[in-house]
Formats: C-alpha cells, sequence, structure tokens
C-alpha cells in the first residue's frame, strides 16, 4: 500500500494533515520528526509532509531533520515550519519579518501548474506565521506570493521538493485540498485506492498473519469502535473468536440490556455476558483519584476477560477497539499523558494477553465508515463515544451506588431529551456529570441541600479539540426541569461552557 508521512514538528494542525490526507483517500500516518532516516526509508513511502509546528528554525536547538533525507529521492511538501526547514536546510534565508500573518490572506500564483494545477492566480489561504522564508534555497522557484510574504510558496520540480507557507490542511485555504491532491496525485503518484473496503480487506489479512490459528477474545463495549474490531476479527478468524460484554456496573441506564440484545440481534459471534458490577463497583470504594480511578478499571477489566478466557479454554489473543487519537493521547514521543484511556495507558503491566487492535491507526469518522461498510446498525454506528470506565469519570469523587443512580437517572434524560430535539447525531457527545459539591435550594418550602448536575454536550470531529454546543435555551430548559423535578438528590443544573482544549472532554 502506497502511503504518505507526515513528519510532525509538533504543529497544531499535524494530525489535520493525516486526515486531508486520508480523506484524499490516500493512506497517511504520523511519526515524530526525530525518526531516523533509515527507518523512514524501510516504510518506503510514496510521500513526505514536513509539518507546521511553534519553533523557529534559526533557533540553535529547534527540531530538524536528519538533510539526508533529501537524497532519499521521495517528494516533500513542507508546510508553514516544514517549508522554512526545507528552505534552511537547501540554503534559503529565513528571518522574522516585522509582520506576522495570521488569519485569511490574499495568495499570488506566479508559478502555475504543479502543486497549484487549477488554482486560480488570485485565492485565499489560511497563514499562522512569525517567521519567513526571505531568500528560497538554489534551484527552487518562488510559486506563489502574498502581500507581505516575498515566498509564500516555491518549489524544486527536479528533486521533487515543494513549500508553502500556508496551511492547505485548513478549509479558510480555498483551494487547500486541490493542492494537496495534486501533490499526492501528480507529484507522488498515488492513486486514491484506501477506501473502507481496502481498510477492510488489509485488516483482515493482517489479523489472520497476527492470530493464526490461536483463540481470540474481544470486549465489547456496546459502541461503534469495539463492534467494527469485533467484525473484522470475526470475518478474519471465524469462530476462534468469543466476544466478552463486561457490565462492570458503570453503564447507562438500561444499557446492559440494550448492547446485549442489539449484539445477539446483529451478531453470530458468540457472546458471554459477564455481569461485574459488585466487582468494579467495590474495587472503586474510597477512591477519588481520577487516574487511580482509571487504573483500577483497567486492571480489573485484564483481570475479567483473563478470568473469562480460562473458563473458555485460554485465548492468546485479546482483541480492542483502540483508535489512533487514544494512541496518541495515551502519550508518544511528541504528546505529553493528558488521561490514561483505560484501553491504553491504563493497562496493567502483567497483561496475559498478546493485544490485537486493527483500529489503531483509524481515527473515529473512518471507523464508522468502515462499520456502515460492514452492514453494522445506524444506531450502532453513530452512538456517541462512551469512554471505557463509564460513568466512574463522571462521577467526581467516590463512586458508589447511590451517586451512580443519580448520574445515571439524569444521564437518561439529558440524552432523552437530546434525541427528541433532533440533536443526538449533531452532538459528539452530549451528557451528565455529577460533582462531588452540594447547594441549597428550595423544593415544596422546605430546604434541600443537594448535587447539582453539569450538562455537558460538544461538537468534535475527533475528540482531539472540542467545542461546547450551543444548545437551545428550550432544550436546556426542559431538560432542567426534568432533572431536578424527577432526580431525587439533585436540586440544581449547570451547563458546561468549555471547550477542549484547555479543558477536555470527560471531567477526569
Ligand atoms: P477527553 O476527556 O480526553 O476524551 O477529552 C476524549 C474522548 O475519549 C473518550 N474517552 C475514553 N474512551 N476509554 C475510552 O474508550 C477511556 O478511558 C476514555 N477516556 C475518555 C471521551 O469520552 C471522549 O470521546
Amino acid at each position: 500500500m502506497k502511503k504518505i508521512l507526515v513528519v510532525d514538528f509538533g504543529g497544531q494542525y499535524s494530525q489535520l494533515i493525516a486526515r486531508r490526507v486520508r480523506e484524499c483517500r490516500v493512506y497517511s500516518e504520523l511519526i515524530p520528526y526525530d525518526t531516523p532516516v533509515a527507518e523512514i526509508k524501510a516504510a518506503a513511502p510514496a510521500g513526505l509532509i514536513f509539518s507546521g509546528g511553534p519553533r523557529s528554525v534559526n533557533e540553535s536547538d529547534a527540531p530538524a531533520v536528519d538533510p539526508e533525507i533529501f537524497s532519499l529521492g521521495i517528494p516533500i511538501l513542507g508546510i508553514c515550519y516544514g517549508l522554512q526547514l526545507m528552505a534552511k536546510l537547501r540554503g534559503g534565508k529565513v528571518a522574522r519579518l516585522d509582520l506576522a500573518e495570521y488569519g485569511g490572506r490574499p495568495l499570488s500564483v506566479i508559478e502555475p501548474g504543479g502543486l497549484f494545477e487549477g488554482v486560480p492566480a488570485e485565492t485565499a489561504c489560511w497563514m499562522s506565521h512569525g517567521d519567513s522564508v526571505v531568500e528560497a534555497p538554489p534551484g527552487f522557484v518562488v510559486t506563489a506570493t502574498s502581500p507581505h510574504m516575498p515566498v509564500a510558496a516555491m518549489a524544486d520540480r527536479s528533486c521533487g521538493l515543494y513549500g508553502v507557507q500556508f496551511h492547505p490542511e485548513v478549509r479558510h485555504t480555498e483551494y487547500g485540498q486541490d493542492i494537496l491532491k495534486n501533490f499526492l496525485y501528480t507529484v507522488c503518484d498515488i492513486a486514491p485506492t484506501w477506501t473502507p473496503v481496502s481498510i477492510i480487506e488489509e485488516s483482515v489479512e493482517r489479523i489472520q498473519a497476527q492470530v493464526g490459528d490461536e483463540r481470540v477474545v474481544c470486549g465489547l463495549s456496546g459502541g461503534v469502535d469495539s463492534a467494527v474490531a469485533a467484525l473484522l476479527t470475526y470475518k478474519a478468524v471465524g469462530d476462534q473468536l468469543t466476544c466478552i460484554f463486561v457490565d462492570h456496573g458503570l453503564m447507562r441506564k438500561d444499557e446492559g440490556a440494550e448492547v446485549e440484545s442489539t449484539f445477539r440481534r446483529h451478531f453470530h459471534v458468540p457472546l458471554v455476558h459477564v455481569r461485574a458490577q459488585e466487582r468494579f463497583v467495590g474495587k472503586l470504594a474510597g477512591v477519588t483519584e481520577p487516574e487511580a480511578k482509571r487504573k483500577i478499571i483497567g486492571e480489573e477489566f485484564i483481570r475479567t476477560f483473563e478470568d473469562e478466557s480460562h473458563k473458555l479454554g485460554k485465548a492468546k489473543f485479546l482483541v480492542q477497539g483502540t483508535l489512533y487519537p487514544d494512541i496518541i493521547e495515551s502519550g508518544t514521543k511528541t504528546a505529553a499523558v493528558i488521561k490514561s484511556h483505560h484501553n491504553v495507558g491504563g493497562l496493567p503491566d502483567d497483561v496475559d494477553f498478546d493485544l490485537v487492535e486493527p483500529l489503531r491507526m483509524l481515527f473515529k469518522d473512518e471507523v464508522r465508515v468502515v462499520g456502515e461498510e460492514l452492514g453494522l446498525p445506524e444506531s450502532l454506528v453513530w452512538r456517541q463515544p462512551f469512554p471505557g470506565p463509564g460513568l466512574a469519570i463522571r462521577i467526581i469523587g467516590e463512586v458508589t451506588w447511590e451517586r451512580l443512580d443519580i448520574l445515571r437517572e439524569a444521564d437518561a434524560i439529558i440524552l432523552d431529551e437530546v434525541k427528541r430535539a433532533g440533536l443526538y447525531r449533531q452532538l459528539w457527545q452530549s451528557f451528565a456529570v455529577l460533582p462531588a459539591i452540594r447547594s441549597v435550594g428550595v423544593m415544596g418550602d422546605e430546604r434541600t441541600y443537594a448535587y447539582p448536575i453539569v450538562v455537558r454536550a460538544v461538537t468534535s470531529d475527533d475528540a482531539m479539540t472540542a467545542d461546547w454546543a450551543r444548545l437551545p435555551y428550550d432544550l436546556l430548559e426542559r431538560i432542567s426541569q426534568r432533572v431536578i423535578n424527577e432526580v431525587p438528590g439533585v436540586n440544581r443544573v449547570v451547563l458546561d461552557v468549555s471547550s477542549k482544549p484547555p479543558s477536555t472532554i470527560e471531567w477526569e
């Protein structure tokens, strides 16, 4: 499979570049900037993209690549910092001009063709930079300029080297996707063949190669990721697979029964439903620290799978629906640990399984498309994400049966009202959070001292960033009235109006 490697210099849009390339039906992966050239050569990408980054190439310890990379004969597109680095390493000049450019800017194409095939001479692009290339390196021609920038784009076509100061991956760049396509399809000569069908075929082959004739168990959560991972594995190894659904008592209202009935209806894979409510909630008694909760739940999941696997006759492999953002957010070379997701960083060290993670290089929207291709029902494909540690990370402070009941009831009302308002699919997630404080209220002339419920609703493409959803006031009013009237122990409803970053979607 021909692929593009995005060399990540820590830019805020690095992820987005990889996604945009994939939207052009070309597989792409992020790699850290210090990946050795020999490793890049061995991966044999059809093209490289250097991402943007927050530093200046003129700082002595600025992230750089080994200039050897230019002798591989692989086409390279440098974006923003990537362009500046290419300019500097090839003998051009980069300097801080008086005028930094941020936001939408006009772009004048002066050398049509190449990256700019089909792009008008005057167009709009998105800039975000302090430094500028003030002199293109020998062998390069300047292909576009902007009002304050002598070099908004440059190219050395004979060496397959291209650079743009603006961000083609950002929607505000009018012809951004066309520019990327020109790089992929013409410069790198890749055909757009990375489709849901090809993803399925490749995953099935990879799972077969990994698993051989061993037994496999798959943890089903009821969400689209684990369902797709299970179906891919079933396609690959058939009855060697048993699915295990662990009800840890931290599920939403009626969720356990719903998950079981959906799977029995749509899957012909053997399914074991483990009722482990007491086991998990018992282990969480007295625990208030978020990372401690996550680690306990991660460990208990694995121990439960091990127990069940022994009953079934010992499986060697455990399938998980881990996604690409889970891998990145759980701490890689370039990303700090924000939260230990239970299916990645929250795993204990001594896991008695080898992991099969067929979705580890995919984003959620890609998994949904694969799910549709596999014939999963719409209700499952478009189910809002629900975290592995469940309601435990939405109850701030101690998890108790009483507090679980309060949160479950409030959450069910929020989801019900969001669905009635026709907003369920537009929202990435919408749910309730139970803080560890109480406040005074008055109900039926009596003083109350009870919990508030936080309404958390966000829009997002991939959970890496998110915005708080502007829910209509009448919807908020219905949620507030119903939660306060129908959920004992709650006397106040508040709205979370924080985006990610700086907040996260979940509260813990
Ligand atoms: P945060 O709170 O980090 O969440 O902004 C990003 C997305 O990930 C989900 N999430 C998890 N999913 N296991 C999961 O499978 C986890 O431990 C976990 N923690 C958060 C969260 O619901 C959101 O969609």
